[in-house]
């Protein structure tokens, strides 16, 4: 049988010897999109706020796999941060062929209670730093006629989920947008496709401080990263990983909204002891 080019097991050489920046490179499925990349031998840019993490990966991936690897330390939660990276590759003369918008995080528990900055932050860093990325490194894909970007979108984006409503509202951006600009640039040679996790076991549930019960069927990091590039291969617009989240998306659908976030109300609430 021919070797299928979208087969997991037999990736592709669609970013052999070019340039892939992953924002959110430091841990979990961001530190394994790079993991994987390298290893099909595309040079790396990664970013992120802890530059000793950083260091440590573009050494490992660097010696692995000899590809070269760049890191840039930035806060996205600052409003200048995308601009900044957009200017260390352009000073570099890298010509950034995909671009991962991995990096988020949540917020968990009473909106009326969090933190007003944490949850500014989250829109800051979730959305506004996606769209921001994203503007200024599609007209230089569009203009020579491809070029890849991937959104890290999540389950929740699909329906409200109280008690971590603002970020479920910040992932709804992402999927939307990556849906709408993946049409937009696709008669051009440039890919968009949402990355639909659901619970994935990376540091994410301790920097929302959500509790375990949400996390028990989770999946790795590993998977939800290739399921990604997959996606992005085979040209899909989303890509939600894990049958099992699959059915459920689907599912939901079919149920009047109010339903939906009621129950997940149930599930997420601080009192729940399912
Ligand atoms: N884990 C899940 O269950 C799950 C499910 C669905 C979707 N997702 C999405 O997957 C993406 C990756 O999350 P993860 O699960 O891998 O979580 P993680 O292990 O906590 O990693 C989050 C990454 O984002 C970076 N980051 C956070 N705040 C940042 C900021 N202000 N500036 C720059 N970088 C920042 C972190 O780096 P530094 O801390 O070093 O800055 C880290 O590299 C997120 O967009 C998340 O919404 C996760």
């Amino acid at each position: 049988m021919a070797p299928n080019p979208h087969n997991g097991s037999n990736p592709s050489n669609r970013w052999k010897a070019k340039w892939a920046l992953i924002t959110g490179a430091s841990a979990g499925i961001g530190w394994a999109l790079a993991e994987q990349l390298a290893a099909r031998g595309a040079h790396l840019v990664l970013t992120a706020r802890r530059t000793d993490r950083l260091q440590e990966l573009a050494a490992a991936l660097a010696g692995k796999h000899g590809v070269k690897v760049e890191i840039f330390a930035a806060d996205l939660a600052r409003p200048e941060a995308p601009g900044e990276i957009h200017g260390f590759t352009t000073g570099k003369g890298i010509d950034v062929e995909l671009l991962v918008n991995n990096a988020g995080f949540g917020v968990y528990g009473y909106t009326h209670e969090a933190p007003e900055s944490r949850l500014l932050e989250m829109v800051q860093v979730n959305c506004s730093a996606v769209l921001h990325l994203t503007r200024l490194y599609l007209p230089a894909m569009v203009a020579r006629r491809h070029g890849d970007v991937l959104i890290v979108a999540s389950t929740a984006a699909f329906q409200a989920v109280p008690f971590i409503s603002a970020y479920a509202a910040t992932k709804a951006f992402d999927l939307i947008f990556a849906e709408g600009i993946a049409e937009e640039v696709r008669q051009f040679g440039v890919r968009v496709c949402a990355l639909c996790p659901g619970s994935t076991n990376t540091e994410f549930q301790q920097v929302a401080r959500q509790p375990d019960r949400a996390f028990r069927y989770a999946e790795t990091a590993e998977k939800v990263a290739r399921v990604g590039l997959e996606g992005l291969e085979r040209g899909k617009s989303c890509v939600i990983s894990g049958a099992k989240n699959r059915w459920m998306v689907t599912s939901e659908r079919l149920a009047p909204r109010s339903f939906v976030a009621h129950m997940a109300a149930k599930v997420m609430g601080p009192q729940s002891t399912k």
